[in-house]
């Protein structure tokens, strides 16, 4: 199976100019299953207010930008992940979506909101579902969400193969120390596709990267330049879970320690 990134630099506000991006960049890339976009790919970033995140959000399923998509991967033979400044009803969301060649659409929404994103959008209201997509599982998290062990713990236990994780990843360097090491810790593969460029006060910081189930990097992008990469993996080694003869990543978990993490969290008060 051959997966990848397309690390690019989104245009805000601009919808017709993204799409015309994306699918420039999607014509281009080498033949791929799999290919992960960047995190708002259809609209860029750096809202500076409700009103014009509101202003670029799309269906997630009948949108021009979805529309896009479709199309893209059934003339590609390649499934898509790409972010979206989603619309629905008079909700605003910051999602991604699944696009199969056959035309299946599997939407997520960022289940943790980073700073002033908070402002712009709800918090996902969909889980964090695994799909599947001919033989292997596919799970979602948006940027952000990469802080979050409990996120890629409930991808991993749910059997997601690969973690496509489009991103717009402002703090150097943290992301991309930490998604080998959750990739080692779950046994998945992870795409991380992030962008590059600035808007207003922000910098991305690209360095998109492809991670085997046993943390190495298959695959780095530059800081600042566009790139795509497609790589060659074997889903079935995400499936693999021993640790030792005598140890399972997943079978060996307590569960019922691990109660204060479905709580609040904040555990007994010290005596
Ligand atoms: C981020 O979640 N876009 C930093």
């Amino acid at each position: 199976m051959r997966i990848g990134y397309i690390q690019f630099s989104p245009i805000l506000g601009d919808l017709a100019a993204n799409r015309k991006l994306v699918r420039e960049r999607v014509q281009a890339a080498p033949p791929a299953d799999l290919l992960v976009l960047p995190e708002l790919c259809n609209s860029g970033y750096r809202f500076p207010d409700p009103a014009a995140a509101r202003a670029c959000a799309e269906d997630a399923h009948t949108g021009e930008f979805t529309r896009l998509l479709r199309e893209l991967a059934a003339s590609r033979g390649t499934s898509l992940v790409s972010g979206l400044c989603e619309r629905d009803g008079d909700r605003t969301y910051n999602s991604a979506v699944l696009v199969t060649p056959q035309g299946e659409v599997h939407p997520y929404r960022k289940a943790h909101l980073f700073l002033d994103e908070k402002d712009l959008f709800l918090p996902g209201d969909l889980g964090i579902p695994v799909f599947d997509v001919g033989e292997v599982r596919i799970g979602i998290l948006i940027c952000f969400d990469w802080q979050f062990p409990e996120a890629w713990r409930v991808l991993s236990l749910q059997g997601a193969d690969i973690v496509c994780h489009p991103s717009n990843l402002v703090l150097p360097g943290l992301a991309q120390r930490a998604v080998p090491i959750h990739a080692l810790l779950n046994r998945v593969y992870v795409v991380t596709a992030n962008r590059i460029g600035t808007e207003h006060d922000l910098t991305f910081t690209g360095l998109s990267l492809v991670v085997s189930p046993r943390g190495e990097v298959l695959q780095s992008a530059a800081a600042d330049r566009e790139e795509t990469a497609v790589v060659e993996i074997d889903p079935r080694r995400a499936r693999d879970k021993s640790v030792t003869a005598r140890n399972d990543l997943l079978a060996d978990r307590r569960p019922e320690l691990y109660g204060v993490i479905t709580s609040d969290g904040r555990g007994p008060e010290p005596a």
